[in-house]
């Protein structure tokens, strides 16, 4: 499966610099797991982490500068860290599967004269085939939308200029555009197509329950949307195309959500799927319609976990906003439970500040994000603390010790 071991971000917001897992450089460190959870006060820095990975797959969606400008970002000048003129810098290292060789996705973004955001460099990396340590060496290597690519699935750059024999020369037209979204068309540079294309399938989840209790019409869709409000459709589409199986998702969730006896589905005459939810108590089932903001976006998680075909990469902000609190160890399970299964298992990066659901997490999957004296984020891995560890093999769970501050001790 698909594995991002490790991120950094450098000048975005309060992420000054802030490096989670393993990266090209500095490999001392453990790679991320499956699932990942970032912990932290208010103002730590967790909602501008998650937009993070959603500012980088918006700008491979649609160019820089929209990025910059999209809902709440209100463009570049807002975006980078206060104090700073330098770019935004994202680096990205990721693994396509076990046994493959890691890649290393540098860019960044800062403004050209008249004041608008482009991409400044961009960076694709890799060791040599072979190799397990060592210098990695690019395959795309972008300037202000100049410079060079290697094609195929083995070529590299080579140590001195001289040698250099084996690359093609690039030149984009449009600064705004990543230029791994381009080249990632082209036949003759696979490696940029998947990642790319792993790019593309990340989900940002901005659940909101009101968004899915709505009757759209438009037909079966393969995959929910990032805000839910295709969840019938994406019911319509189980239904029709895995049909038993669904039944079988359907009982599964029902039987982890409490008050919840079994999910049933009713077709109306005009083929729009109605998702029946049937309560132990009453003889009549509630409707979508109906039913808790916490239940529905239960349902939409648990959903997503299933899809035959699930997302690579999904990021969930704060699951716990309207969940009952014991619902909350389940859910972190469930997540496990799907992050680290099947071969196509997405990875999981969640952010919360709900001791309950941490306590079902082990160190190593946790994050802790503070706020640093100088007002930029700082992070830290749980099972770094020594404290944490003891207390942990104690028996101790995490998110006790969360509640009771001794996550901040770093
Ligand atoms: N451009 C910026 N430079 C530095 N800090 C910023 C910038 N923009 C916002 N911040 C700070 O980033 C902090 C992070 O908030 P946020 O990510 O929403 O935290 P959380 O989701 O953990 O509550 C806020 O305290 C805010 O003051
Ligand atoms: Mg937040």
């Amino acid at each position: 499966m698909a594995l991002i071991e490790g991120v950094r971000v450098r000048n975005y917001r309060a992420l000054r610099d802030v490096m989670l897992g393993k990266l090209s450089t500095g490999s001392s460190a453990a790679p991320l797991t499956p699932f990942t959870v970032v912990i932290g006060k208010n103002g730590a820095g967790k909602s501008t982490l998650f937009d993070a990975f959603g500012f980088v797959a918006d700008c491979l969606s649609f160019d820089v500068e929209t990025a910059c400008d999209m809902k709440q970002r209100g463009g570049f000048e807002r975006l980078r860290s206060l104090g700073c003129d330098e770019a935004i810098h994202f680096e990205i290292y990721y693994r396509e599967g076990q046994g493959e060789r890691p890649i290393t996705y540098e860019l960044a973004i800062t403004l050209d004269e008249s004041g608008r955001p482009i991409v400044e460099s961009e960076v694709l990396k890799q060791r040599r085939k072979g190799q397990k340590h060592g210098r990695p060496h690019p395959f795309l290597r972008l300037n202000h939308g100049v410079g060079r690519v290697w094609s195929g699935e083995e070529a590299l750059e080579a140590e001195t200029a001289e040698e250099d024999t084996a690359h093609h020369l690039v030149e984009l037209t449009d600064l705004r555009q990543l230029g791994i979204a381009t080249l990632g068309t082209l036949k003759e540079h696979p490696r940029i197509k998947r990642f790319r294309d792993f790019l593309k399938g990340w989900y940002l989840s901005y659940f909101y329950p009101d968004a899915a209790r709505g009757l759209p019409s438009a037909g079966p869709q393969k995959h929910l949307n990032s805000h839910g409000d295709n969840l019938a459709n994406v019911v319509q589409f189980m239904e029709r195309e895995h049909g038993d199986r669904f039944q079988a998702i359907l009982h599964r969730i029902a039987s982890k959500i409490p008050g919840v006896s079994s999910i049933n589905t009713q077709v109306t005459q005009d083929k729009r799927v109605l998702l029946q939810f049937n309560d132990g108590a009453f003889q009549d089932p509630f409707f979508a319609q109906q039913m808790s903001d916490g239940t529905l976006k239960v349902f939409a998680y648990l959903l997503l976990l299933e899809d035959p075909e699930p997302p690579p990469f999904i990021c969930i902000e704060e699951p716990e906003n309207g969940l009952y609190h014991k619902l909350l160890g389940t859910l972190a399970r469930e997540f496990r439970t799907h992050a680290t299964g099947k071969k196509s298992a997405p990875q999981l990066f969640v952010t919360t500040h709900q001791p309950y659901f941490v306590d079902a997490l082990a160190p190593e999957e946790v994050w802790i994000l503070a706020k640093g004296e100088d007002g930029y984020s700082t992070v830290q891995r749980a099972s770094d603390l020594e404290i944490v560890k003891n207390l942990v093999a104690e028996g101790l769970p995490l998110g006790s010790l969360w509640y009771s501050d001794y996550l901040d001790a770093g």
